[in-house]
């Protein structure tokens, strides 16, 4: 008996320890200050982005299609058949960074934030840090006026597919930028499935592809001030909490970020995070499914133990 309430008190002043330690060292680990060293607190504000005002003006969809080739000069939108002007890097080449293809923009970025961000781009992705001086954004004012850009916004959300992927969310708002290379994506899109030469060993295919996503990256690298990372084990990396306050604004997490405000909506966003935790944890699942029965495990090897260990002392007392 005396084992056992060594045992206990063992336990219980480890798990004090445990509980003491880590969420502590979690907070301070994970503390951000602002330039002059005071802790920044940020309030989730969920992806509704109140900075921006409201917009009055009801968008008209037709009125919006006559004018997107506003638009198509520079994006392309793959599922109205219409083609991106360049390829992804020859489109990095001219502006830093490919821009995106729009066909399911209506259904990952929020609206509001859309009709802003066509009329300021700049400060809307909260970049104007960046763009300053004779640096331009290289997506130019298109539509100065809130009815047009609310027109050209309900156009966008009218051909965008009603539920997307997780993937189609993850490319249209992320994947320009980072690789998640779990799931065999580049910032030029999906990895192509080639065949090496039987003789030679070599595959010239992958290497051309190679070539053109170290291109791309190149260009990207110098737009951003960096290459921006790749997001396969973020997830795992980052708290959830984190991955929130730093999508819904990069600026409250990493001061003087170069990443954008994306303006993903919810919906956007919870799809964003199911791509990374399908491509970069994909035992999740699995592994929660076997929880329980590692705990009854424990449970029942505990209790043979002590079954054991009374029926060992019976004899001796
Ligand atoms: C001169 C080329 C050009 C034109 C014209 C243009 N864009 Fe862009 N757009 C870009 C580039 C480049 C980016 C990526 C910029 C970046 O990520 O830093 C971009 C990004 C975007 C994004 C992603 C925003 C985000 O939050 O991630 C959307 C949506 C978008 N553009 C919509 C439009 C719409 C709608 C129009 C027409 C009204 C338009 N663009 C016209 C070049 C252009
Ligand atoms: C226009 C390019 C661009 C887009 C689009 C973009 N990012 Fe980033 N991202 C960056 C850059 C650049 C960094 C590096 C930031 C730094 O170190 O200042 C970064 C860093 C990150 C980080 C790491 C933050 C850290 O703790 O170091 C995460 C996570 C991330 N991005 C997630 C996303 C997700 C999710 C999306 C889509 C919803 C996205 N990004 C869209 C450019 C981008």
């Amino acid at each position: 008996m005396k084992e056992l309430k060594i045992l206990a008190v063992v336990v219980f002043f480890t798990l004090i320890t445990y509980y003491g330690v880590e969420p502590y060292a979690h907070h301070q680990m994970h503390k951000k200050v602002d330039a002059k060293g005071n802790e920044i607190v940020y309030e989730f504000k969920d992806f509704k982005y109140p900075d921006l005002k409201a917009v009055a003006a009801k968008g008209d969809a037709t009125a919006g299609k006559a004018m997107i080739s506003a638009c198509t000069g520079c994006h392309g939108i793959a599922s109205q058949k219409m083609k991106a002007p360049m390829d992804a890097s020859a489109s990095a080449g001219a502006y830093g960074v490919n821009p995106p293809d729009l066909s399911n923009a209506g259904a990952v970025f929020d609206e509001k934030f859309l009709i802003h961000f066509i009329m300021d781009p700049v400060h809307t992705a909260m970049v104007a840090h960046k763009f300053k001086g004779n640096k331009q954004y290289p997506m130019p004012v298109v539509a100065p006026d809130a009815q047009t850009a609310a027109n050209i916004v309900a156009y966008l959300k009218s051909i965008a597919p009603k539920e997307i992927t997780p993937k189609e969310a993850f490319v249209t708002a992320c994947g320009r930028c980072h690789a998640d290379r779990y799931g065999k994506w580049t910032q030029i899109g999906d990895v192509p499935k080639t065949k090496p030469n039987i003789v030679t060993h070599q595959d010239p295919q992958m290497l051309a592809f190679q070539g053109k996503v170290a291109e791309y990256q190149d260009h990207l690298a110098k737009y951003m001030g960096k290459l921006p990372p790749d997001l396969s084990i973020m997830i795992r990396a980052r708290s959830e909490e984190f991955m929130q306050n730093f999508i819904e604004n990069p600026q409250s997490q990493l001061p003087g970020t170069a990443m954008p405000r994306v303006g993903v909506s919810k919906e956007g966003f919870e799809k964003v995070i199911a791509y990374l935790e399908e491509t970069g944890d994909p035992s999740k699942p699995k592994r929660a499914a076997v929880g329980p029965w590692v705990l009854g495990f424990f449970f029942i090897f505990t209790l043979l133990a002590y079954l054991w260990k009374q029926s060992q002392w019976k004899d001796l007392h």
